[in-house]
């Protein structure tokens, strides 16, 4: 089973994870790294431990909680007696578990309401990081575990982001290096009676790689289930308000300037784009003016390597500018790997406004486009 699978070597690192989990034990909050951004955690079936995740993060109530597993075997004690998953759910948790896929499943006595926010599904997935499976096999609980930032803010992807957050109000953060993804697990709910799955929100798990490894499955004539991603696919009126659609109801992602995604694929619904450059240098005016002060304006601007934005020579006009590069357009991954770093960095940088450039919605970029408007107060069309 994969609780045999953690490998632990160094004897700081099983001191760290000995001290980290008896904190667990003890009912206190940590923040320890997984492959998609860093958690913060708490026993999951103890609902005193999980109101301190509430707290530390100034997270709303209503926003329910994923449960962290690091084998079968706990995934089965957090469920119903003798319940049988959907049939999709034993094709996706052997191609994507251990991994960035979060499924819904039905709650069960176990699961204390403060983790669902009284939904009656919970949501679970089981981590690959090794530390992260480490530490949930020590601790010998599931962990719920949200990002570990302030309710609002990017998510962080290095254990410095944890700090620069968190610091004075957990304990301990475990290191262990950026995270490989970078972006959030996939957020998925098969449990509708149609038997399609919903994706609530898109991650570090394709849309792409969940619709091949179906039709890989289910080719012996089986109609293939579809795939629904919520917003492009489908809407639903009643769960467009709810909290417990990802990201609906709350500020997400946002660092504290102003961030613009500039749209270049696309025409405005009135008029033409505007000059990208134009655009820029005009932005540099108005931020000079606003600021009314000697000291030069920070702009940061997170655009892909080898798009004409990222290829741009800047004006030289006294602004100072920073650029934070998502990778080339060809490598969506990388651009999940970096964004939310890119955020941060020029948010911790001071800049007076941080500029998007759009990327392609196709395999990780749908994901990244999901958490970019959502931390985009204002849209720009341009072109370059
Ligand atoms: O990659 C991840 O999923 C990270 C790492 C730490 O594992 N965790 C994470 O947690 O992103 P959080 O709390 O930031 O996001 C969990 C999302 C929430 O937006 C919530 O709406 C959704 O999952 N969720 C949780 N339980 C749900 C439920 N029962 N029904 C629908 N959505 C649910
Ligand atoms: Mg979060």
């Amino acid at each position: 089973d994969a609780d045999t699978a953690p490998t632990v070597t160094s004897p700081e690192t099983l001191h760290a994870l000995q001290s980290a989990a008896s904190l667990l034990r003890a009912q206190q909050p940590v923040a320890f790294p997984t492959e998609t951004v860093y958690g913060l955690g708490a026993l999951a079936l103890d609902a005193h431990a999980a109101s301190r995740i509430f707290s530390t993060k100034g997270r709303p109530a209503d926003n329910p909680l994923i449960a962290h597993v690091s084998s079968q075997g706990m995934l089965r004690t957090m469920l119903p007696a003798s319940y049988k998953y959907p049939p999709t759910y034993d094709i996706l948790m052997k191609h994507f578990w251990p991994g960035p896929l979060t499924l819904l499943f039905p709650t069960s006595d176990v699961v204390p309401s403060i983790i669902t926010a009284h939904q009656p599904t919970v949501a679970i997935r089981m981590p690959s990081h090794p530390v992260a499976r480490a530490l949930i096999a020590f601790t010998g609980s599931p962990l719920a575990a949200p990002s570990a930032n302030s309710s609002g803010r990017p998510s962080p992807t290095r254990a410095e982001h944890v700090y620069h957050d968190l610091n004075g109000k957990i304990d301990i953060i475990l290191d262990g290096g950026p995270c490989q993804v970078g972006l959030e697990s996939t957020v998925v709910d098969g449990l509708q009676p149609d038997g399609n799955l919903r994706i609530l929100r898109p991650g570090g798990v394709t849309v792409e790689d969940i619709v091949r490894v179906l039709d890989e499955e289910l080719s012996d004539g089986n109609a293939r289930p579809k795939v629904l991603v919520h917003r492009r696919d489908y809407t639903d009126d009643k769960i467009e308000q709810a909290p417990t659609t990802p990201g609906m109801k709350y500020r997400h992602y946002s660092p504290s300037a102003p961030v613009t995604l500039l749209l270049t694929s696309s025409k405005p619904p009135q008029g033409e784009p505007l000059d990208g450059m134009t655009y820029i240098r005009s932005l540099s005016t108005h931020y000079h003016d606003a600021t009314l002060t000697t000291s030069r304006c920070k702009i940061g601007i997170i655009s892909l390597s080898d798009s004409p934005l990222g290829l741009a020579t800047l004006p030289n006009d006294g602004t100072q500018w920073q650029r934070f590069l998502l990778g080339p357009k060809q490598e969506p991954a990388e651009a999940a790997r970096r964004l939310f770093d890119g955020l941060l960095t020029l948010d911790q940088a001071g800049m007076d406004v941080i500029l998007i450039e759009e990327v392609a919605e196709v395999e990780e970029g749908l994901a990244v486009m999901n958490r970019v408007r959502k931390a985009a107060s204002e849209l720009q069309y341009v072109s370059f």
